[in-house]
């Protein structure tokens, strides 16, 4: 299967992952025949940039490729994939972080390979896509080994890092994504409302943090999590965090639990960089462990009947 030959490669889904993936390797001379979607005019719009590329109903797509990206919403590839006429020998690889290969079932059974090729990365807009694919992770995961070899191999071509994804790790492994992508967001809107509290704007604080978050992603791709951790807690700081803790209790328990878990987690990643000193990390623990000012009665009183 594959072996010695260039496989033909097809897309149904012409949307975001579709219009940038597809440029990219037919501009690396891989073998591109078909697009599809639901909408022919958008599949018609994606064909007309690559060069010999026919836009074409999704099941005949079938026909001309031997590896198919079905790049629709996760939603739609179980149903789609039961749809459509696969064939032995043929590849259904489906592009989603969350969605189990059992979603391809469908193709399995009629004896195609399955794969799913997922990059872990965020594209919105095609004309950047060059860029966010170049070194970024692709999760892949596949039983079929000739499919396995040509994903990797296409990953090589888009400039994407192989992760290889054993069965049962995914959920997992998409966890790990959202905390690092959109939790960092969730992260941020609590510190935009703190700013939002001294009388900015939500925008003007947004973009007066994000050069302060976006210099520590770079401190921490240079050093590692631990060695670009700065602040209070590196310090050692605890009159300084004493007072954040106050601010935070004044948010409400979650917001005050939120910091909380963030310092003992910095506390936590520092334990063998000696920062802080011995003492000065024993006064920490035990600022985090106490509660705060007005906290033990709020408990007290909620525990009474
Ligand atoms: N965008 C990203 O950043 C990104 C990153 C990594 C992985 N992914 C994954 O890539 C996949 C596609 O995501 P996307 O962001 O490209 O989605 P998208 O922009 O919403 O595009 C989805 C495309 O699928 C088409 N479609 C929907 N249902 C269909 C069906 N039943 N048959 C044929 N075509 C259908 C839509 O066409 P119509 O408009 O005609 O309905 C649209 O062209 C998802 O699994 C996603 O998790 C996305």
């Amino acid at each position: 299967m594959f072996a010695g030959m260039s496989p033909r490669i097809a897309f149904i889904g012409a949307g975001r992952l579709a219009q940038s993936l597809a440029p990219v390797l037919a501009e690396q001379g891989e073998s591109l025949t078909a697009i599809a979607s639901r909408d022919p005019a958008a599949a018609q719009r994606l064909a007309d940039q690559l060069p010999g590329v026919h836009a074409l109903p999704a099941a005949d797509c079938l026909a001309v490729a031997d590896i198919v990206f079905l790049s629709t919403p996760d939603d739609a590839i179980a149903a789609l994939t039961a749809s459509l006429p696969w064939r032995r020998g043929q590849a259904a690889v489906h592009c989603s972080g969350a969605t189990g290969l059992d979603a391809l079932d469908a193709a399995r059974r009629a004896g195609a390979m399955v794969g799913g090729f997922h990059p872990l990365q965020i594209f919105s807009d095609p004309r950047t896509a060059r860029e966010r694919l170049k070194g970024s992770v692709v999760a892949i995961e596949t039983p079929d080994a000739p499919l396995g070899e040509q994903l990797h191999r296409l990953a090589g071509r888009l400039g994407l890092r192989p992760l290889a994804l054993g069965g049962g790790q995914r959920a997992a492994y998409h966890a790990a994504a959202n905390i690092a992508a959109s939790g960092v967001l969730a992260m941020l809107s609590e510190a935009v409302s703190l700013f939002e509290q001294l009388g900015l704007a939500p925008d003007q604080a947004l973009a007066a943090l994000m050069p302060l978050s976006r210099g520590a992603l770079d401190a921490a791709t240079q050093r590692g999590l631990a060695g670009a951790i700065a602040g209070p807690v590196a310090r050692g700081d605890a009159r300084v965090l004493a007072a954040h803790l106050q601010v935070m209790a004044s948010r409400g328990e979650d917001a005050l639990q939120l910091y909380r878990w963030l310092c003992q987690r910095q506390l936590d990643l520092l334990a063998d960089s000696g920062r802080p000193d011995t003492a000065a990390r024993a006064a920490l623990g035990a600022l985090l462990a106490r509660p705060a000012v007005g906290e033990s009665e709020h408990s007290a009183s909620a525990g009474k009947t």
